[in-house]
Parts: structure tokens; sequence; C-alpha cells
């Protein structure tokens, strides 16, 4: 296989040339590009072996490139490209990490031997990897449950930044795991013994979240009767896990962004700026590069916690995780609610594996735990699930005339009620999944009034709490 280099440097001509000498189609594939800043998109998008950068570039320099790329991923051979006079930093990053730094101008020999030697390189570690993955055992997530490909390629990516302290954005719809992996990107890297330290910018009320974050002197708001410890100050050598991080208002983003870049913050009431040592791990559900352009999430914040991106793909596309999980809530739900149901039926674990799951992992979850309480034998049975769960009453069709075929059989005024009330659920179900549950977001996204779709899922029985997290509603009609 060919490995794979990518080449940053702002010259064109440095590109071409480069292109040129590293030719050779069957031994190497070349990425070639002027811009620096476009190194988290090519790391996102392929898997580089190899990355030859300019060291004086205007914006971005190659030192912080090399940075970027051993956050992402240590193992990626870093060579640093540099002019006579810049000799010292090209040391200094050998000493960061970069495998080797290559004078300019250099010839075509000396080029295809740096490179070749530093393959070699990222072919060890590579292995040593494999290695120690092999020794380790399959089982070192043993709270992450599934083997889809995708499982399996989060796994590898917690795996790797768990080893850096790389700030770590994970993005994924509501109850996908993102809590769960940001608890195991804590556990298994350095700071696994200090604390992780949640916290939820999206249910602290907004006046409340400084000072929850920094602390606060005595006095310093009504009250604010004694000193408080803020949530950074517990995080110190440990993780701050950054919850909803998406909801969080203009101003605290600009706090935020501070003690991102800086390491430093400033207790409420306080004069005296602080220092900890802090490695933030952030989740949202939201899109937070349209939240960008609707100009209510920071640009340069955004940039920083995105550092590592670690997305988690819905459910519905990783079907196959569905047995796993439902037989390790099944059993998890059992001995908590001191019920013997030892399986599914058949025809329940179809039913499962059919279903659209617009809340994920969570909804599932509930599932099954409803559907153990419910369950009288040791089987579960679909009138155990059918019973309730009104997000899992009905396979979900993915239109409403799939769902029609037997409704055509009946009476046409029957018919076409039934086909209505079809359309009204399924119609319903995406729209409240889509905004979490939010019924004034939902209304507006439908063009309704919210009194008015408060009635719909009223007819339809559908609870807007079944789409989000469990916290009681806010929305009464
Ligand atoms: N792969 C998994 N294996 C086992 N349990 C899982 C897995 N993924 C999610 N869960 C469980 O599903 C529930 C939801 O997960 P979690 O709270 O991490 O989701 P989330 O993405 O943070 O959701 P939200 O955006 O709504 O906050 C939790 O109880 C979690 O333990
Ligand atoms: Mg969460």
């Amino acid at each position: 296989m060919a490995s794979r280099i990518l080449i940053i440097d702002d010259e064109a001509d440095m590109l071409l040339l480069l292109r040129r000498m590293l030719s050779d189609r069957s031994r190497y594939e070349v990425t070639a590009t002027d811009s620096p800043l476009s190194l988290p998109d090519l790391l996102r998008g392929s898997t580089f072996d190899l990355v030859l950068t300019d060291l004086k570039m205007p914006q971005r320099d190659g030192i912080q490139i090399l940075a970027e790329v051993k956050a992402h991923d240590e193992s990626i051979a870093v060579v640093i490209m540099t002019a006579y006079g810049t000799i010292e930093s090209a040391i200094d990053a050998t000493r960061k990490g970069a495998f080797d730094y290559i004078t300019k101008p250099f010839r075509k020999e000396r080029i295809l031997q740096v490179v070749e030697q530093a393959l070699k390189w990222r072919g060890l570690q590579q292995e040593n990897l494999l290695l120690r993955e092999k020794l380790e055992g399959r089982s070192r997530f043993p709270t992450l449950i599934g083997s889809s490909p995708a499982m399996k390629a989060l796994h590898l990516q917690i795996d790797r930044v768990a080893r850096t302290s790389a700030t770590v954005l994970i993005t994924g719809e509501s109850g996908t795991g993102k809590e769960l992996v940001a608890r195991a990107v804590h556990s298994h890297g350095s700071r696994g013994s200090k604390p992780f330290i949640p916290i939820n910018c999206g249910t602290i009320p907004e006046p409340m979240i400084e000072s929850e974050l920094f602390g606060h002197v005595r006095g310093s708001f009504t009250g604010a009767l004694r000193d408080k410890k803020g949530l950074v100050e517990e995080a110190h050598h440990g993780t701050l896990f950054l919850d909803e991080t998406g909801d969080l208002s203009l101003p605290m983003q600009v706090k935020l962004l501070r003690l991102l870049q800086e390491g430093e913050y400033k207790v409420v009431g306080a004069n005296t700026i602080r220092k900890v040592d802090i490695r933030f791990i952030a989740a949202t559900n939201h899109d937070l590069q349209d939240r960008i352009r609707k100009g209510e999430f920071r640009e340069d914040l955004f940039y920083r916690l995105n550092v590592f991106n670690i997305h988690l793909t819905p459910l519905r596309e990783r079907a196959e995780d569905i047995p796993a999980l439902a037989r390790h809530f099944l059993h998890k739900y059992c001995v908590l609610h001191k019920k013997e149901v030892s399986r599914f039926s058949s025809q329940v674990m179809a039913h499962l594996m059919e279903q659209e799951w617009p809340g994920n992992v969570r909804q599932l979850e509930n599932t099954i735990e409803r559907g153990v309480i419910m369950a009288t034998g040791e089987e579960l049975q679909m009138a155990d699930i059918l019973t309730m769960a009104p997000e899992a009453r009905t396979p979900c069709p993915t239109s409403p005339m799939e769902a029609a075929e037997e409704i055509f059989q009946l009476p046409f005024k029957e018919a076409k009620d039934r086909l209505i009330e079809e359309f009204e659920t399924q119609y319903l179900t995406k729209v409240l999944a889509r905004h979490a549950g939010n019924v004034s977001q939902a209304a507006r996204d439908s063009g309704v009034k919210r009194q008015y779709l408060h009635r719909l899922m009223r007819d339809n029985k559908l609870d807007s709490r079944s789409f989000r997290k469990g916290e009681p509603e806010d929305d009464s009609p």
C-alpha cells in the first residue's frame, strides 16, 4: 500500500518541486496544500503517515502544525523543512516530537532518504500499537458496547487521544453516548486517577454559570453568603467536561476562550487571576458550524475546542449494535429491578432492530428498562414493550405510504383516518426528535401554534419528555 504524505508549504513552487521529487506513485500518495489552515479538515478526511511542513508560514508556523498533528495522532511522522537561518527552531521542533528536519534548498536524494526513514519510524509506531492492543485485550472499554465498524473506529480514536492532553470535541445526536465517551477518554489517559468534573452548560441558568465554573467570593453578589469553590478549581490536574457547550451565551464563551487559551480565570468578585492545568472535553448535539454562521457561537472558541473531533454515529446507522446493547440493558435492569428476564422473543429483537431510534441509545435503554418492569415471564414479549414507550409503538416506516399496504384494504374513510394518524405520529416524532423535545422550537419549525402542537401530541400519545434527557417539561400548553 502506498504511504500517504501531506505536504504543507505556502510557496506554490516548493509544492510543485516536492511533488515532482516524490512522484513515485506506487510508493507515495501525495497531498499538497499551501493553506496550513486546512490542516484540521485534511486530518479528519484522511489518514496520513507523514506530514512534511514548512517552518515559516504567515498563517501558522510549522511548530503549531506539529502540535496539531501530534494531538490528532502521535504516530504520524512530522518532518520540518526550514531555510538556513531558522535551524534553531527546527532543532527545537525535533525536541517537541518532529521526526527530523531538513534544510532548504535540498537535493532529491536527501529528501527521499528522510522520507523513507520517517515512514519506517511510522511503521514501527503502528506495529507497537497493534502489539499493545493485542496484549491488553480487546475489552479495554467495557462500558462501551458495540462492535460495528463505527464503534471499532471509535475505540481506536479514544485510545489514541486518551494518550494526549489534546482538547476533544464530541459531537453527535442526543443519546448517542457522548458523556460515556468523554469519561472513557479521561479514564484511559494519564489523568485517569484525577477528577473528572462535568458541567452541563445547557441546564445551569445563565447568571449562575460563571460562579459555578469559576467560583465566587463572599459578598460578590446578593446571596453569595460564603466563598464558593468553582468547578474549574476542582478539575485542576484532571478533566473538565463541558457538556452542551453549544448552549453557552456569548459572554461566557469569551471567558471560556480565555481559560482554554491561557489556562487562566478570575473568581467572581475577586481581582486576582488564577492559573489551572486542565484537560478539556466538550460535547454538543448542535451543529456548531451553523451556530457560527448565525453569530451564536464564536469561531475562535470552536477552533480551540475542535482540536480533536469525535463524532458519534446515530444508532439507526449501526443497527448491528442493537442486539448487544439490548442484552446489556436487559441484564442491567434485571439486576436493578430484581427481575428474571433472560431473553427477548425473536419478534421483539426484530422490532428493536427496525426502529429509527431518534433518541438513540438512551431511548433504547429506556425502552428495555420499561419492558423489564412490564415483563412477567423469562422472555421479554412484544406486549411488554408495546404497552408503553410511544416512540417504540409502531415500526417507524420511512414514509407514510410504506405503512399503507394493509391500510389500503380498509374501507375508504377508515383508511383515510388511519393514514392521517400514521402521518401525524411520524411527522411529530421526527420534528420533536429534531428539537430534542423542545415543543416551542418544534412548533416554530412546523409552522403551527404551540398549543396546537400540544393537542396533536396528546392525540398521538406523544410525550415531549421521551425526546429529551429527563428534565421536567418546561412547555405547558
Ligand atoms: N455504546 C454504549 N454502550 C453502553 N451504553 C451506552 C452506549 N452509548 C450510550 N450508552 C448509554 O446511553 C445513555 C445515554 O448516553 P450519554 O448520556 O452518554 O449520551 P449523550 O450523547 O451525552 O446524550 P445527550 O446529548 O442527550 O446528553 C447512557 O445511559 C449511556 O450509558
Ligand atoms: Mg450528554
